[in-house]
């Protein structure tokens, strides 16, 4: 007899005791049937730094190693492309899709045009505006990170370190993604108990080396007080590392960095001292990913929130963690 989650018991028609029936939402969702091979959408935010590039071997070396067809795109940082790129995926008739929404808003539409069309879909690494559609009811599952928490490990981490007492820069990822709307929300809630931590500037660098370097350098030369840096991906602290340099400081000593993903170069910063931390968000997702459709092809009810386990990285574990960095 199949036995049902808590979560599976909540909006259930007719509390009988012992006659629990799944959630009217999650039964209306797209099925997929139980086949051997599927015809797999990843659709790809972008592919502008190496987290993102690891995330996308990691799906095509899946979907190879269980000989699943893989349609990718890549919608090069376009929310409007990424909408489009899902409605082609949907012309095609693919199994189910795999979406990596660049932005919480714009890729509504694409979410609620798969549920329309009888396409299962998965949530991969970013998140929608929940208020808008929810794992469950209008797509399958989110697989990913908790950012909030990654903010939070962040901040703890820079907090001990400076003694409660830094003036900090905050370097955004792309404005009204959910890593950056999680990784402000959940740094900015630890530090709230720590008066003497204080953001003196917060500004979007896109998750990109380039722009977060020119964001980092504008605002130091604003702000020469500075203390820490907080950081939300590696490849903008790579960029403003670059800055703090190119202005004679010494990142380690004169700014105390907090950085979050775990790529080979924040990682080689870590053993160097340049970083003090670096918050894991693994972007190798294929395994999960693709597990996940597995199940709810056979049937299987899944948690409308599948979160990752991520690790904390200072200098101390570092060079043990760099063969796994990418
Ligand atoms: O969504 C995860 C974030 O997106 C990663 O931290 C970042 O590097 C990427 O672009």
């Amino acid at each position: 007899m199949k036995t049902f989650t808590r979560r599976e018991t909540i909006g259930l028609l007719g509390a009988a005791a012992g006659a629990f029936v799944v959630r009217p939402a999650y039964a209306a969702l797209p099925k997929l049937a139980k086949k051997d091979t599927y015809k797999v959408g990843f659709a790809q935010t972008e592919s502008n730094n190496p987290w993102r590039l690891a995330q996308t071997k990691s799906m095509q070396d899946e979907a190879t190693k269980r000989g699943w067809q893989l349609v990718y795109t890549d919608a090069a940082g376009s929310a409007a492309k990424q909408v489009a790129d899902v409605r082609s995926m949907i012309a095609q008739k693919v199994d189910v899709i795999l979406l990596a929404p660049r932005e919480e808003k714009p890729l509504i539409p694409a979410v609620m045009e798969a549920k329309k069309a009888g396409i299962p879909m998965f949530l991969i690494d970013r998140n929608v505006d929940q208020t808008l559609a929810k794992g469950g009811e209008d797509y399958v599952a989110f697989i990913g990170s908790d950012f909030t928490k990654e903010g939070m490990q962040a901040a703890e981490v820079l907090t001990a370190a400076v003694g409660g007492k830094a003036k900090i820069i905050e370097l955004q990822g792309s404005t009204g993604s959910s890593p950056a709307n999680d990784r402000m929300a959940g740094f900015a809630a630890y530090i709230k108990d720590h008066p003497g931590m204080e953001i003196i500037a917060s500004q979007s660098g896109d998750f990109a080396r380039d722009k977060g370097r020119q964001v980092f350098e504008t605002l130091y030369q604003a702000h020469p007080e500075a203390t820490a840096l907080y950081s939300h991906n590696d490849e903008m602290t790579m960029g403003a590392i670059a800055a703090m340099e190119a202005a004679g400081k010494v990142p380690g000593k004169d700014l105390i960095i907090a950085s979050i993903d775990g790529t080979k170069d924040a990682t080689q910063a870590l053993i160097d001292g340049k970083v003090l931390v670096v918050v894991e968000c693994n972007p190798k997702f294929g395994p999960a990913a693709f597990d996940a459709v597995v199940k709810y092809g056979n049937g299987e009810t899944l948690e409308p929130r599948l979160v990752n386990t991520d690790r904390v990285f200072t200098k101390d574990n570092a060079a043990a963690y760099m063969p796994e960095a990418y």
